[in-house]
């Protein structure tokens, strides 16, 4: 495959050709995206919880995304990627904005960066865009600001979220969004901003009418427990966890009755040098 550019995804958006997006958060998780032909791979500030453990993203520091983003960089060839900038790294100023993209650049090996939030974040847009990084901005549901959302909620629910959703998607499309990601909006509403756009929109959670889709890939495997809280838009493509139990409980049998490993997996030694050992 080519590396593909921003050049590319403007391409294919305009052929109506829907972008794929999948996130990936270390090596293994990237290999499989890039083999897979995801045109972009997203290192999501959801590895917080899906591969950290943490209670919410917010919680996930610029140096453990730096170290996460590093890691997918070196298995992807051919995709796009971008970077989450995690809750606390930009909402300052557009100085510290564009301080830590250019960390995600330099230290992360990231093609871009991702940012939350609408119309308020146009000055960080523009002054990360003019310096030549693209951004991909999130509007909609904004995980990083569930404290003030009162939790993972659908919003451009009402005519005045709807508005208020197209305006974000406006502006940081006027300061320079290379894509915009509209999460957890009714498909309705996501498609008429889609439409108002002459940029691509990601969507997760709302609908096919987006220019591009995007799923968590913890999430899309069916990589976690039985029994986990999943949001109503995840479509589960694969059941990685029973693949990989059954794998551990296999091995966990034969390690118990000593059935692994077998002689095919032991070094051979000379029967010669065996007798003299013994003698
Ligand atoms: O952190 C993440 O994985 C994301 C995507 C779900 C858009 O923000
Ligand atoms: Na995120």
């Amino acid at each position: 495959r080519k590396k593909i550019t921003i050049q590319s995804l403007v391409r294919l958006y305009e052929k109506g050709e829907p972008i794929s997006v999948l996130t990936a958060h270390d090596f293994p998780s990237a290999s499989v995206a890039e083999a897979g032909g995801m045109d972009i791979v997203l290192v999501g500030d959801s590895l917080a919880m899906v591969a950290l453990g943490m209670e919410d993203t917010n919680e996930v520091l610029v140096e453990e995304m730096l170290l996460h983003c590093r890691s997918v960089s070196r298995a992807v060839e051919s995709a796009f990627t971008i970077g989450d900038l995690p809750m606390g790294s930009y909402e300052v100023s557009p100085q510290q904005a564009m301080q830590t993209a250019i960390r995600f650049v330099k230290e992360g090996r990231m093609n871009g960066v991702k940012l939350e939030g609408g119309e308020e974040m146009a000055p960080i847009i523009k002054r990360i865009t003019d310096a030549g990084i693209p951004v991909m901005a999130h509007i909609g549901l904004t995980p990083q600001r569930q404290n003030a959302l009162g939790g993972f909620r659908v919003q451009g629910k009402t005519t005045a979220g709807a508005l208020q959703l197209l305006r974000d998607a406006l502006a940081v499309q006027e300061a320079g969004a290379s894509l915009i990601i509209i999460e957890a909006v009714p498909a309705e509403v996501a498609a008429l901003v889609t439409s108002k756009l002459r940029v691509p929109t990601i969507g997760i959670g709302s609908g096919n009418g987006c220019s591009g889709q995007v799923l968590v890939q913890i999430d899309m495997m069916g990589n976690f427990p039985p029994g986990r809280f999943l949001p109503k838009f995840v479509k589960t493509y694969a059941n990685v966890w029973n693949e990989a139990l059954q794998g551990v409980e296999r091995y966990r049998d034969e390690v118990k009755s000593r059935a692994y490993p077998s002689s095919e997996y032991t070094y051979p030694m000379s029967e010669e040098v065996i007798e003299e050992l013994r003698r």
